[in-house]
């Protein structure tokens, strides 16, 4: 892993204006925040600085409001929801950079916390704008970057400004940084992946990588089907992409050739609907009727995923087996959920989840807590799952 600084690097934070990356970036509906997971892992960075006399300024964006001032968008509603968690008064400056902000920086007192209006109200934010950047550096005599999850976009407050002041991780930028490098950098093998989704167009490079680097490949999802059908299996009305089957098999041929075992469903959970708890039932994979279509894996194959488990050190976990949000399709994924926490605290699986859907399904399956790390990252985990550089990341190497 590329060296960074952490907090423990920052030297004599008593009285110093820090400016700490925070990915704000909250679920919201109707004002109201219907997940405080980013919120409650931001917080130990935050306490930690406060505690130690620092003046902690937190900037983030917050939806994609594109350079304008949506109203709807504004960051003030979090300042409360930070209080309320960190169980200290944090105060809100009207904007991220310029006179108001850097008064309301000037009033801070050591330990104080201030939350800066959202990033993205200014269009140089995504523009990665240097006059921003020297804006937001203008405010602080060092930058914490806690926001894995919006490292890999390359704007002003997760990169550009990092080149302007003394830079450091976060605890959960390290804690990602950490259980990532431990998942791919520098694995515990044999180390296996499971992969879902709906499509394998957008995930090509994310299985490049993978196939290049795991042991074991399980494919779950509709994506599974597109595998299926291009092996010559008849997938009735299951979602697939016809036009991808050329490049089905050479992900499988490439695999092989790189040692790298792929894991295909054995038997599906068919359905006549996609609506819950439509009429299903379960069907080996040359069996699937010409009006059914694939929500889910079967036992057989979740029975084989448990037995390639057991051989694993390390699982990467991105996408659920089937169509979870709707029972019973969700069956396969809390059972191999199950059996990945129960082998994580048994045999000292370390099993690493993260992007997009996977965090929801993971919830949903009630393992959350039981896995060795969970990425509060969407698009971040998937970019870093594809092998590429995250900018933010970058930014933060030590010299
Ligand atoms: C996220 O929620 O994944 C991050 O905050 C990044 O948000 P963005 O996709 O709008 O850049």
């Amino acid at each position: 892993m590329a060296k960074f600084r952490t907090l423990n690097d920052l030297p004599a934070p008593k009285g110093k204006r820090i400016l700490l990356r925070a990915d704000l970036n909250v679920p919201m509906k109707d004002g109201v925040i219907s997940d405080t997971t980013r919120i409650d892992r931001l917080s130990p960075t935050i306490r930690e600085l406060a505690d130690a006399g620092a003046k902690v300024i937190v900037c983030s964006h917050f939806d994609r409001p594109k350079g304008k001032r949506v109203p709807e968008m504004s960051l003030k509603p979090l300042a409360a929801a930070l209080s309320r968690s960190l169980n200290r008064p944090v105060a809100f400056a009207n904007d991220c950079v310029g006179p108001e902000a850097e008064a309301a920086v000037a009033k801070l007192n050591d330990g104080d916390i201030l939350l800066l209006e959202n990033t993205r109200y200014h269009a140089g934010e995504e523009k990665n704008d240097p006059a921003l950047s020297a804006g937001l550096a203008k405010l602080a005599d060092a930058y914490v970057n806690d926001a894995f999850s919006a490292a890999h976009r390359a704007h002003s407050s997760t990169e550009g400004v990092a080149h302007l002041l003394p830079s450091y991780a976060g605890r959960l930028m390290q804690a990602e940084l950490e259980a990532l490098d431990a998942a791919l950098g520098n694995p515990s093998r044999p180390l296996m992946a499971i992969v879902g989704g709906a499509k394998i167009s957008t995930k090509l490079d994310l299985l490049g990588n993978l196939s290049s680097k795991v042991d074991m490949l399980v494919i779950g999802g509709a994506m599974a089907n597109t595998f299926l059908a291009a092996q010559g299996h008849q997938v009735g009305k299951s979602l697939q992409e016809a036009d991808m089957h050329e490049t089905a098999r050479t992900i499988m041929a490439e695999a092989k050739g790189k040692g790298c075992e792929i894991i295909l469903p054995v038997d599906l959970r068919v359905a006549e609907a996609f609506a819950a708890n439509a009429p299903n039932r379960v069907v080996g994979i040359d069996a699937v009727p010409a009006d059914m279509m694939a929500l889910d894996v079967g036992p057989k194959t979740v029975a084989l995923v448990e037995e390639k488990l057991m051989k694993a050190q390390t699982l990467v976990w991105n996408g659920p087996f089937g169509a979870f949000e709707i029972p019973p399709f969700d069956m396969a994924t809390v059972q191999v959920a199950e059996s990945v926490a129960g082998l994580t605290a048994s045999a000292g699986l370390k099993s690493i989840g993260g992007g997009g859907d996977t965090v929801s399904a993971l919830r949903h399956a009630g393992v959350a807590e039981r896995m060795t790390y969970v990425s509060s990252a969407g698009g971040a985990f998937l970019e870093w799952l594809e092998g590429k550089e995250l900018p933010g990341v970058k930014a933060l190497e030590a010299a």
